[in-house]
């Protein structure tokens, strides 16, 4: 669980994005796309779940990217070269369904664009004809897009505020890949308000399109019920039926609403641990 590099990809407009490259032999040799880990900072720490962007099973290494926002985050983001993690426990969730759909359009806004990263290899190497869209709020934040270029059959890079890239929001360009030719999967990853807006894009094409939720979680096995969302009128939990479900049947509105109940007490502690 040592740090064994530490990389900063973006640190603009008090937003800083990290990438941790970690030692886990056991969780390396399994991991697959579209699996999380969750990990402890320090023992009276807080667990959060992250994606694995990369796992390399002969060094016995995987690759964490985070974005420094909550209280954790911000310490992870603090760590070292060097130091070690409290706990992590991983490979968690369902792999992404790895197939050939023929062509695939993967969307990925702000640090989503890690999550993407590795779905985008495995489809690749599936025979897809994958398409990237990515997004950030402005040029300083982007982050991967070499790598997904070097992946990818075609990348489009969107900007909020048009400093590169073209202006505009990730969902306009999608506009376009869903006219140009209906895809076999459209797969979003993002703040919750985009991948809101891609289910809203895709829905009327009835492309099938799956995101990958970062609901709030605690246990990430099962137990405690913290990461419950409605997808087709049902209860399903993040942590074991996810993180992946099919965009349209997600209750958005009550998703929100649950990501955003700490965000006063996130505020506090942070203030209080000086971060
Ligand atoms: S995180 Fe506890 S049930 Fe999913």
């Amino acid at each position: 669980m040592k740090i064994l590099d530490k990389e900063i990809l973006a640190d603009s407009q008090g937003a800083r994005i990290v990438k941790l490259t970690v030692q886990s032999p056991d969780i390396a040799a399994k991991a697959k796309a579209g699996q999380f880990v969750v990990l402890m900072v320090k023992e009276e720490g807080e667990r959060t779940p992250l994606t694995v962007v990369q796992a390399d099973a002969s060094k016995g290494t995987i690759v964490l990217i985070v974005q420094a926002a909550g209280l954790t985050t911000k310490l992870l983001a603090n760590m070292y070269k060097g130091d070690s993690l409290y706990s992590l426990v991983g490979p968690l969730g369902h792999a992404t369904e790895i197939k050939n759909f023929g062509r695939v359009v993967l969307v990925g806004g702000g640090v989503g664009i890690a999550e993407i990263y590795p779905v985008a290899r495995a489809l690749k190497s599936a025979g897809n004809h994958v398409t990237a869209i990515i997004g950030s709020r402005t040029k300083d934040l982007l982050i991967l897009e070499r790598e997904l270029g070097g992946t990818t059959d075609a990348l489009t890079v969107m900007t909020d505020d048009g400093s590169y890239g073209r202006k505009g929001f990730v969902t306009e360009a999608l506009k376009e890949e869903l006219a140009k030719e209906k895809p076999g999967l459209v797969y979003a990853v993002g703040p919750l308000p985009m991948m809101r807006a891609v289910s809203e894009t895709t829905k009327s094409s009835g492309v099938h399109t799956v995101v990958s939720l970062n609901a709030l979680m605690v246990d990430g096995t099962g137990m405690c019920g913290c990461c419950r969302v409605t997808v087709a009128g049902q209860v399903k939990f993040s942590c074991i039926d996810g993180p992946e479900f099919e965009a349209r049947d997600v209750d958005w509105q009550e998703l929100m609403k649950r990501n955003s109940v700490y965000c006063e007490q996130e505020k506090h502690i942070c203030r209080l641990n000086n971060l």
